[in-house]
């Protein structure tokens, strides 16, 4: 049985004064802390959020896949473990479409992150174009043959996977729940044809405009196990409803 499992995306987006309000609607919400939800904050917001919320579970929304040294801008996955990080968002699809991040520096993070001991979280998606030209299955196994080229599929046994139709991310425009599953089910099979095990225990989530009222349908296909969640994430009561919509609450 797969744990749910809901990242909040918080994107470049927020302030002190934001972190301040987000903490007091969650905490109104939260008489104990909660698990089964990530909070990926810009790593400027790191700190205001855990000292806010001492018990809520952060990701990083990128690392960079080196450890140390002359990368200016840049942020190691070891300083966002240090920092708290449990997961790190590795190949959003607005890193590979506006910073240019291709399927070998993708792996690159991926291994990074897991050097540091942060779990992370593989974002794989079609364009609109790709899913038109009727490629779009063929693209995210690309995305995934890649990672698993150069970690191993034993690597998979500490991590997550999101797909993220790119043409869903941020539109208001939801893949149906057939179309998620469909793509769900491919990437497991696909994963589980080089080890069953990892294939039955990866936890697979969907994003692209995942909201209070469309959560619970995609949550109850068989092979989405949770949301990556960005624009709905800001709002406090909303990603705890979509929390709730996971299929064990
Ligand atoms: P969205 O973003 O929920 O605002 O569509 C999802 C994501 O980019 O992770």
């Amino acid at each position: 049985m797969r744990r749910g499992l809901i990242g909040g995306n918080w994107k470049m987006n927020g302030s002190r004064e934001f972190v301040a309000a987000f903490a007091s609607r969650w905490t109104e919400l939260h008489a104990t802390p909660v698990d089964d939800v990530f909070i990926c904050p810009p790593i400027g917001l790191f700190d205001a959020l855990s000292r806010a919320l001492p018990h809520v579970v952060l990701g990083a929304q990128n690392v960079y896949l080196e450890a140390s040294g002359a990368y200016t801008g840049e942020h190691s996955a070891d300083m966002v473990s240090d920092l708290g990080a449990r997961f790190a968002l590795v190949g959003h699809s607005e890193r590979r479409q506006l910073f240019g991040e291709d399927d070998s520096t993708v792996a690159g993070k991926f291994l990074a992150s897991q050097r540091a001991g942060v779990t992370p979280v593989l974002c794989v998606g079609e364009t609109l174009d790709e899913r038109r030209a009727g490629a779009a299955a063929d693209v995210v196994a690309r995305q995934i043959d890649a990672v698993v080229a150069a970690a191993g599929i034993g690597a998979f046994n500490d991590a997550v996977v999101a797909y993220e139709p790119v043409w869903a991310i941020g539109t208001g425009e939801t893949a149906t729940p057939a179309e998620a599953q469909e793509m769900h089910e491919m990437i497991r099979e696909r994963l589980t044809k080089s080890d069953q095990n990892v294939g039955d225990a990866i936890r697979i989530l969907y994003g692209g405009s995942v909201k209070a009222d469309n959560a619970a349908l995609l949550f109850a296909e068989p092979d989405i196990d949770g949301g990556l969640v960005g624009g709905a994430s800001l709002d406090a009561a909303e990603l705890n409803t979509i929390r709730q919509s996971l299929p064990e609450h």
